[in-house]
């Protein structure tokens, strides 16, 4: 281990961010631990790892699960002491529209995205506030900033992250402790293919929105086919966080279409952001 690896807890590595992030951590020396709620999905970080190098500590953690969580936050304890990077990356997205999703539909995603987030956060900042310092790498998304139709609920729990993570940074920041967002835009991961979930009356021919659902499944599809990014971006944007040595901005955006949306959604008037929004799904309707 060199002087500056450090020890971090990432959420949701079976697969995506999550897998990158963990073998790319651990190639370059830090002490990963590498949690999934389901341990019979690790092959896939197993082969990455020993691909790149490194070492991580696999350990079984459902965000949901509260008695999970501590057991793997007491077992780093036992072990190192300490807790410099917390990762928050398990997640997962649910298209539907509101009036199709069923409200255990929006608990459920709101229990991981949102609740799933406190519960890890809330057992590792003890170990932080005890040692002075500590980051906490929150991965929310476009849909926490911009509202899409279908997207409704996905964005409900980031949006609401989003505004946990911001008090939090002011809470946290006279223990030492930072905490920033990643807000990305599409990367290809499971989360549009194996992972991906829909409302129960997604399919449903008598919904009022059933022709445009599946119209906005078909361009999320397109979207993805064309224009989704290789995952290890965000791998590299986490290391390079962490690399900043406490002081990375709190909003961090790593894809270019991303960044320009921001932009327009912070400096147009809503009625001009909300118009070009439409023009966009309308031409993307055209195609
Ligand atoms: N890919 C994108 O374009 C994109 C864009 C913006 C934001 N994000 C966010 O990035 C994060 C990672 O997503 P990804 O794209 O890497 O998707 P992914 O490949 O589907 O990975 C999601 C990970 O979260 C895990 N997970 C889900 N529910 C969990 C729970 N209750 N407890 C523990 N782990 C759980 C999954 O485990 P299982 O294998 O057991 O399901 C999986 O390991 C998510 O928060 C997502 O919202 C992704």
């Amino acid at each position: 281990m060199n002087k500056n690896s450090k020890v971090i807890l990432i959420t949701g590595c079976s697969s995506g961010f999550g897998l990158r992030t963990a073998a790319r951590l651990a190639a370059t020396g830090h002490k990963v631990f590498a949690t999934m709620r389901d341990l019979s999905k690790k092959d896939d970080l197993v082969g990455e790892v020993s691909l790149r190098g490194g070492k991580t500590k696999i350990l079984k953690l459902d965000v949901t699960d509260v008695k999970s969580i501590e057991k793997v936050v007491s077992r780093i304890e036992e072990n190192e002491g300490h807790i410099d990077v917390l990762i928050n990356n398990a997640g997962y997205g649910i298209g539907g529209f509101f009036e199709d999703l069923e409200q255990e539909e929006i608990r459920a995603v709101m229990e991981t995205n949102f609740f799933g987030v406190q519960n890890v956060t809330r057992a590792v900042i003890p170990l932080m506030r005890k040692a002075k310092k500590g980051l906490i790498i929150n991965l929310s998304s476009i849909a926490g900033f911009c509202g899409f139709p279908g997207l409704g609920a996905y964005s409900a729990s980031k949006w609401a992250l989003e505004g946990f993570s911001e008090s939090l940074f002011f809470e946290l920041a006279p223990f030492g402790i930072h905490v920033c967002l990643i807000e990305p835009g599409t990367y290809k991961t499971k989360i549009f293919f194996e992972n991906r979930k829909y409302a129960k009356k997604f399919f449903n021919s008598q919904s009022p929105y059933y022709e445009t659902s599946q119209k906005f499944q078909k361009d999320v599809n397109d979207n993805v086919r064309i224009g989704a990014k290789d995952p290890e971006e965000i791998a590299i944007l986490i290391e390079s966080l962490i690399k900043s040595e406490g002081r990375p901005a709190f909003r961090n955006i790593p894809d270019q279409k991303t960044k320009l949306i921001s932009l327009l959604k912070r400096f147009l008037p809503v009625r001009c952001y909300f118009w070009t929004v439409r023009f966009l799904l309308h031409f993307s309707s055209k195609k």
